[in-house]
C-alpha cells in the first residue's frame, strides 16, 4: 500500500506513504482513491485529512511514469482531484513539508488545507519543459493571484507557505499550524471543526480576474520570450493562466491538458525529462552496490597550488572539508593561497559571499613544503605538471607517507591512471579526479576508475563529488577519458572545414547557433590551443595513420596560443573575452588550402553542425561499446555539464536518438566520401551500426 489509511474519532486520515518524497504514481493514486471511497462509505467518518509520511507531503507526479501508459492510467490525478471534490465529506490536506507539482494539485483540489512554516511550495514542471497538467494553472491563480500563480507557475521556483499566507486575499491555506510538530493535532481539530459545513469550498469555483486584463498578459509574455529562448514551455504557462481567467473552469482544464500533451512530446521536455533522470543514474555504478560503506573524509589534501589545484582545494573548503596544500616552493604556494583570495574576495564583492564565511573558509586552508605533513589526511587530489615522471615522484612520495586506506588521486588530463596506480603499492586505493577548469565553478568532474581501485574508493569519491556539488561521472581508462577522447574528434572536424573552406568565425557561429555555449575555434582560444599542439605532436608519433588537419599546427607556430596570449583564432583586447576576426589568419588558412590544392567550397551550417556532432556521436558509442561509460546517459551527462552542449538538447546521444539513429548513420556514410575528410573514421561504431539495425536507440 502506498497510502495508509486510519480512522481517528471522526476523521479518517489518509497517509501518503510512497518514499522518498511520495510520489504520486499509478499505484499510490490506486490506493488513495480506495481509501478516499473508504472514508466516504464509513458512516463513522465525518471528515478526511490527507497527509504525507517522511520527509514530503507529495514531491507530485512520478516522473518515471512519464512518456508511458502508466502515467494517464485511470484514476489518472485528474480522476483523483475530481474524487476529493466530489467527496460528500470535507477533505483537509494537511502539509508538513514538501508540497510540490501534482502533490500541490492535489492539496489544491481538496477543500481546506493547512500547512506548518517552512513548507516549500512549488509547480515545477516549467523545468521539465512542461506545465502543471492537473488543473495547477487554473487552480492556484484562484487562490494565490494571478500575478503570484504565474510567477510560480513560470519560474517553477519554490516559496514558502509563510510568504504565500501573506499574500492579500489568499486562499491556499486556510491556517499554519504553530509547527511541524502540532500539524496533524491541529488539523483533526480543524477537520472535527468543519465537519458539518456545507457547501463545502471549492477551490473552482472561486473567481480568477486580473484587473489590467489582456495588457498584462501581453506585457508578461514579452519579459518571458526574452528569457525563455529555446524553451516553448514558459510562454505556454502564460497562455495558460490567461485562459483561467477567461475561460469556463472545465474549458480551462481541457486547454491546460492539451497544451500539457503537446509540450510533453517536444524534443525540449525530454531533454529535460532525460537530464533529471540521467542526473539521478550517474550516481549509480552497476557492480557497485548503493550500500557500500564510504570512507571517512575529513581532511583532504591538495599536490600543486596551481591553476587546478587552488579551483579544486576551492571546491572542499565550500564544502566545509579541511585542505591542506603542499607545493615545491615557498613562492608557489603564496601565488596558489594569493589566487584563491582573490577568488573569494571578487566573490564577497559581488554579494555572493559573506565576509565571516570567507574568513571561515581561508581558516580551514593551511599550507606545508613537506610531504611528512600529509599523514593525517584522509585524501589527496594532485594536480601537478602533466608529465608521467612528476607524477611518478609524486606518487611514490604519497604511498610513503599517507596512512593506510587514505584515498590517492590524480587529476590527470591524459595519463594513464592504471600506471599512475602502479607507481604505489596500494592501487585499490588509487582514483582518477578529473575536474574541470575552472575547477570551481565547472558542474563536471570524471571520476576515472582505474583496473584495480576498489570499490569503496569509488564509492567514496561519488559522494564526495555530490557534496562538493559536481556531477559526476564515472569513465574507464583510456585516452581522454570520455569527455576529451570524444572533444579530440570534434576537434578534427573543425580543422577540416577549415581546409575545406571554412572560416573559423563561421564554423563557431554554426555550432553556437545550435546551441553550444562556445564554438571549437573561441574554445581552442579559452582552453589554450598549445595543449591541443602538444596532444598533436603526441599523435603524430602515435597514431601516424590518423589524419589532421595542419592548419591549427601553423597558428602555434605563429605563437597564437589563445586569450593568455592575446591572440588565436581571433584577437583578444586585453581583459576583454570577445573574438575579434583576424584578417591574417583567415588569410594564413586560404594560403595553406592553396597549397594543399584546395578549391573552397560553400559549407552550409547544417554540414558543420552535423560534422561536428556526429563526430561526437560515432566516437561516444566506441567509448560505449568499450565499457569506458556505463550508459549513454553518463555521456550525455558529461557533453552537458562540461562541454556546453545546448541543454535543451538533452546531449549528444540523446540527440542522436532524436535525429534518429539511421538519419546520423546515413550521413556519416556520406561524409565517409568526401576525399578531404577520414573515411575511415566515419564508419559507423559497430554499437552504432548494431543498434540501427534492430532499431533501436541509445536512451
Ligand atoms: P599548473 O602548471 O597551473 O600547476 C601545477 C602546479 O604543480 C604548479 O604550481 C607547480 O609548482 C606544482 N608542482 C609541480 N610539481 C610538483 C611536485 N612535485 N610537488 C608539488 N607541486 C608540484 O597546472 P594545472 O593546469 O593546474 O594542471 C595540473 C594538473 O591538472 C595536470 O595534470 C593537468 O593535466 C590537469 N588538468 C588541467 C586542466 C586545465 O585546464 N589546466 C584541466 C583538467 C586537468
Amino acid at each position: 500500500m502506498t497510502t495508509l489509511y486510519k480512522v481517528n474519532g471522526s476523521v479518517a486520515v489518509i497517509t501518503l506513504s510512497n518514499p522518498p518524497v511520495n510520489g504520486l504514481g499509478h499505484a499510490s493514486r490506486l490506493s488513495l482513491a480506495g481509501h478516499l471511497e473508504q472514508a466516504n462509505a464509513d458512516a463513522l467518518v465525518k471528515s478526511i485529512i490527507i497527509t504525507g509520511a517522511g520527509k514530503a507531503f507529495s514531491g507530485g507526479a512520478d516522473i518515471k511514469e512519464f512518456g508511458t501508459d502508466k502515467a494517464m492510467a485511470e484514476p489518472n490525478l485528474h480522476s483523483v482531484i475530481r474524487m476529493l471534490e466530489n467527496s460528500g465529506k470535507p477533505v483537509v490536506a494537511a502539509i508538513h513539508s514538501v508540497c510540490m507539482g501534482g502533490g500541490l494539485e492535489l492539496a489544491l483540489g481538496c477543500n481546506y488545507r493547512i500547512a506548518s512554516p517552512g513548507v516549500s511550495v512549488a509547480l515545477p514542471e516549467v523545468k521539465l519543459g512542461l506545465l502543471p497538467g492537473a488543473g495547477g494553472t487554473q487552480r492556484l491563480p484562484r487562490v494565490i493571484g494571478v500575478e503570484a500563480a504565474l510567477n510560480m507557475i513560470v519560474s517553477g521556483e519554490p516559496v514558502k507557505s509563510e510568504m504565500l499566507v501573506q499574500l492579500p486575499g489568499q486562499k491556499l491555506f486556510d491556517k499554519l499550524s504553530a509547527s511541524a510538530d502540532s500539524l496533524l493535532e491541529e488539523a483533526l481539530a480543524f477537520a472535527q471543526s468543519i465537519a458539518d459545513t456545507r457547501p463545502l469550498p471549492l477551490v473552482r469555483n472561486l473567481p480568477c480576474k486580473h484587473k489590467n486584463g489582456d495588457a498584462y498578459f501581453q506585457f508578461t509574455r514579452n519579459m518571458v520570450k526574452g528569457m525563455a529562448k529555446n524553451y516553448p514551455a514558459p510562454l505556454k504557462c502564460v497562455d495558460a493562466v490567461q485562459a483561467a481567467t477567461q475561460k469556463k473552469f472545465e474549458d480551462g482544464l481541457l486547454f491546460e491538458r492539451e497544451i500539457f500533451i503537446n509540450l510533453m512530446w517536444t524534443p525540449e521536455s525530454r531533454a529535460l525529462r532525460h537530464i533529471f533522470m540521467a542526473e539521478r543514474a550517474a550516481s549509480k555504478i552497476p557492480d557497485v552496490p548503493a550500500d557500500t560503506p564510504l570512507r571517512d573524509i575529513k581532511l583532504l589534501a591538495v599536490i600543486g597550488a596551481g591553476t587546478m589545484g587552488g579551483g579544486i582545494a576551492m571546491n572542499f573548503l565550500n564544502a566545509g572539508i579541511p585542505v591542506k596544500m603542499l607545493e615545491m616552493k615557498q613562492e608557489a604556494l603564496d601565488r596558489g593561497i594569493a589566487t584563491i583570495r582573490k577568488n573569494y574576495e571578487s566573490q564577497v564583492k559581488k554579494g555572493k559571499l559573506k565576509q565571516d564565511k570567507y574568513e571561515a573558509r581561508m581558516a580551514m586552508l593551511s599550507t606545508t613544503l613537506s610531504y611528512d605533513d600529509l599523514s593525517d589526511a584522509d585524501m589527496v587530489i594532485e594536480a601537478v605538471f602533466e608529465e608521467i615522471g612528476v607524477k611518478e615522484k609524486v606518487f611514490s612520495e604519497l604511498d610513503r607517507v599517507m596512512k593506510p586506506g587514505a584515498i590517492l588521486a590524480s587529476n590527470t588530463s591524459t595519463l594513464d591512471m592504471n600506471r599512475i596506480a602502479a607507481f604505489t603499492k596500494r592501487p585499490q586505493d588509487v582514483i582518477g579526479t578529473h575536474f574541470f577548469s575552472p575547477a570551481n565553478i565547472m558542474k563536471l568532474l570524471e571520476v576515472v576508475r582505474g583496473e584495480k581501485t576498489a570499490k569503496d574508493v569509488l564509492a567514496t569519491v561519488m559522494a564526495l563529488g555530490k557534496k562538493i556539488r559536481k556531477t559526476s561521472v564515472v569513465s574507464g581508462v583510456c585516452d581522454g577519458f570520455i569527455g576529451n577522447r570524444m572533444i579530440e574528434q570534434y576537434g578534427r572536424q573543425g580543422g577540416f572545414l577549415l581546409d575545406e573552406g571554412c572560416t573559423p568565425a563561421q564554423v563557431d557561429k554554426a555550432i553556437e547557433k545550435f546551441g553550444f555555449a562556445m564554438g571549437p575555434f573561441r574554445m581552442g582560444d579559452l582552453a589554450g590551443n598549445d595543449i591541443g599542439w602538444a596532444i598533436r605532436k603526441r599523435r603524430y608519433t602515435e597514431k601516424p595513420d590518423m589524419k589532421y588537419s595542419k592548419t591549427a599546427d601553423l597558428l602555434c607556430e605563429k605563437g597564437r596560443y589563445g586569450q593568455k596570449t592575446g591572440a588565436g583564432w581571433y584577437d583578444y583586447v586585453a581583459g576583454k573575452r570577445d573574438a575579434i576576426v583576424n584578417q591574417e589568419v583567415v588569410a594564413m588558412i586560404e594560403e595553406n588550402r592553396r597549397n594543399l590544392g584546395i578549391t573552397a567550397r560553400q559549407i552550409s551550417d547544417e554540414e558543420i553542425v552535423q560534422r561536428l556532432v556526429y563526430s561526437l556521436i560515432n566516437e561516444a558509442a566506441h567509448i560505449l561499446e568499450e565499457g569506458i561509460a556505463s550508459k549513454a546517459s553518463d555521456i550525455d551527462m558529461v557533453y552537458l555539464m562540461g562541454y556546453g552542449f545546448p541543454i535543451y538538447r538533452g546531449g549528444p546521444m540523446l540527440y542522436a536518438d532524436q535525429v534518429g539513429l539511421f538519419n546520423v548513420v546515413q550521413s556519416m556514410k556520406r561524409f565517409a566520401l568526401n576525399p578531404l575528410d577520414d573515411a575511415k573514421f566515419w564508419q559507423p561504431a559497430p554499437l552504432l551500426a548494431r543498434l540501427v539495425a534492430e532499431g533501436k536507440t541509445f536512451n
